[in-house]
């Protein structure tokens, strides 16, 4: 949700600055904007609406000379996109200039009083209100820049991200969050700011994450953090794990495809080191601390929004099986609004990719104060809810830039699976030999995902006669009903295809209405417990000249016969289902939206990170 980076240092800034939004284009792509001061003090800005390729387009042939810059690419929440709402925004004298990610929630009144001092705005946006606070402030207090920025930053509500520029003063860059993540890389001689360390990585692998309420003043040679309250802070160098060729598309036509390719090896990678099959034992080091507490716990409440949520209903059928814990799944941005029941004896898990994602946050918060104990399923070190959680597992997932997500969600299936066989250990649930024969099955899928990978020939010729349907439905029963949910956000979030994922049982209760020969129905039929009653569902649909895609277990032959279509994938158990039954659901969505022309990993009106609620 809105991407930033700033430069300051002895190279040029622009071609760092530029690159860096291509690298960070995944979170907002409605419009971009670069400041950059050339040698005479002279603050070049250029902004448009549209993609990072256009800006650079509309930069061609202009002085981009200079080595400080800053650059931010836009989701508009505040203003349509356009471009006298890109970013960066200027104050009134036009001497600052600032780039912002987030929201400032009361910069209506913040508007109408500084409107009344005399301020003339160029842009709808939040941000520009708050360039103006930060001039007023100063010429009004006749204070520092510094100063003015901490005053204006304890009257803004909201969330931000911020980097700010002065013409007046070419040595230093400001940068200051609450809410937004920023990163901060420091260099020889020179440092990086951005919104993750996507732009930062190819320069050095040293970064600091700036935490709330702390401003970082930046200069070539020193680099000086404060607490807003004007506390100087020791800043806490990190070493990146992040490889520069895990942001490229390796060959592939789209991230989106690559990332598809890749869960054999995230899967593997979010379950490495973590289960030793010949003990039947799992270990997960980040719940160790919370053992007690999980054996004891009332129930666990699920939080997250999107993908992650149908990661979470994936989590709810597994963590009751094994575990025999009660389990609630809630939207996050539902649960932080109605005032929901929570004590010391409930576990919250939050689930999420980015680890950024606002109404996430805020239902942990919320939980937090209840006194729950929160636990974080999250694919990016050092964002901001692993920082908010007691304890929790990492996902390795990599990262994920295509904005459907696709790895994550199979990593995330893998770490709740091993909470549930976890959580089902320490409270003795499951005998020993049903915990290594899981587990040695778990260690296989990795391989298994693999040959479901090879349909993808198949699935194109299927994606073929489906790309023109204008609606779908999904339909799976157990874990397959999550499943099929997943499999009707990807398709509609990347293709504009509208579809539908339903408990396949439901159908007659509504959905029914909805089939004739026009409407392609994907139903998860693979051989599981619910394999009788799907095949009846299957039955209803095609007595109403549906047509049927079905994903059936390989040797399948019942339902192959009924079906339009049938993808086969691999045997696994019942719990497995979803991290295989997942994969070629990715791919008919995938290549639906190649075959129909809509730009796969940048789908329109979303973002990655969702930092707004
Ligand atoms: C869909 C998708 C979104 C995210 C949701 C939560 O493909 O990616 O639905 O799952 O915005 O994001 P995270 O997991 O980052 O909290």
């Amino acid at each position: 949700m809105c991407g930033i980076v700033g430069y300051i240092g002895s190279r040029e800034a622009y071609p760092i600055v530029i690159k860096g939004l291509h690298r960070l284009e995944y979170r907002g792509y409605d419009s971009a904007g670069v400041a950059l001061m050339n040698n005479q003090n002279s603050l070049n800005i250029y902004k448009k609406a549209g993609k990072v390729k256009d800006l650079e387009d509309f930069v061609s042939g202009k002085d981009i000379s200079g080595t400080v810059g800053m650059g931010h690419t836009r989701w508009a929440t505040h203003g349509e996109p356009s471009d006298r709402n890109s970013h960066p925004h200027q104050s009134g004298n036009d001497r600052l200039a600032i780039i912002h990610n987030g929201i400032i929630e009361n910069y209506g009144p913040l508007k109408e009083e500084l409107i009344a001092r005399g301020h003339i705005f160029k842009s709808d946006t939040d941000t520009e209100v708050l360039i103006h606070l930060i001039e007023n402030i100063q010429e009004e207090e006749n204070i520092s820049l510094q100063e003015a920025v901490r005053v204006a930053l304890h009257q803004v509500i909201g969330a931000f991200a911020i980097v700010i520029m002065d013409k007046d003063d070419p040595t230093e860059l400001i940068a200051a969050r609450k809410g937004s993540p920023m990163v901060i890389g420091v260099g020889k001689g020179e440092y990086f700011v951005a919104s993750d360390a996507t732009p930062i990585v190819e320069y050095t692998k040293n970064v600091i994450y700036l935490n709330d309420n702390e401003i970082a003043y930046l200069k070539r040679d020193e680099l000086l953090i404060k607490s807003i309250d004007n506390i100087v802070q020791t800043p806490y160098i990190q070493e990146l794990e992040l490889k520069l060729e895990m942001l490229e598309k390796g060959g592939y036509d789209h991230f989106m495809l690559k990332e598809i390719y890749e869960q054999p090896r995230s899967i593997y990678d979010s379950m490495r080191g973590r289960i030793y099959p010949l003990d039947g034992k799992v270990q997960l080091g980040g719940l160790v601390e919370y053992s007690e507490k999980l054996r004891n716990a009332n129930r666990i409440i699920i939080v997250a929004c999107g993908t992650s949520w149908h990661a979470g209903l994936v989590g709810e059928y597994l963590i009751e099986e094994f575990a025999r814990l009660p389990v609630e799944v809630e939207y996050a941005s539902e649960f932080r609004y109605r005032n929901p029941i929570i004590n010391e004896n409930d576990i919250v898990i939050a689930i999420s990719q980015s680890g950024e994602t606002a109404d996430t946050m805020a239902a942990i918060q919320l939980a937090k104060e209840k006194g729950a104990t929160l636990l974080g399923i999250c694919n990016v070190v050092g964002s901001s809810i692993p920082r908010l959680t007691h304890g929790g597992a990492y996902t390795h997932a990599g990262p994920e830039i295509g904005v459907a997500s696709t790895k994550a969600f199979t990593a995330q299936v893998t770490v709740l699976t091993l909470m549930a066989l976890y959580i089902a250990q320490i409270k003795g649930t499951i005998s020993q030999s049903k915990l290594i024969s899981l587990l040695t099955e778990l260690e296989t899928i990795p391989s298994l995902v693999e040959e479901t990978l090879k349909t993808n020939d198949q699935i194109i010729q299927i994606a073929s006669e489906l790309q023109d349907s204008r609606n779908c439905i999904f339909l799976g029963r157990g874990t397959g009903f999550p499943v099929a949910l997943e499999g009707a956000l990807k398709l509609k979030e990347i293709s504009y295809i509208h579809a539908e994922g339903y408990p396949a049982a439901e159908m007659k209760h509504g959905p029914i209405a909805l089939i004739d020969e026009e409407m392609p129905v994907i139903v998860i039929a693979t051989k599981n417990s619910s394999y009788e009653k799907v095949i009846s569902n299957i039955q209803e649909v095609k007595a109403r000249k549906g047509k049927v895609v079905a994903i059936v277990t390989e040797g399948d032959v019942d339902v192959k016969d009924m079906a339009d279509y049938s993808i086969e994938i691999p045997h696994a158990d019942e719990a497995f289902l979803p991290l295989l039954a997942t994969i070629p659901l990715q791919l008919i969505s995938y290549h639906i939206a190649v075959m129909r022309g809509c730009n796969v990993d940048q789908p329109r009106n979303l973002a990655k990170s969702v930092t707004v609620e």
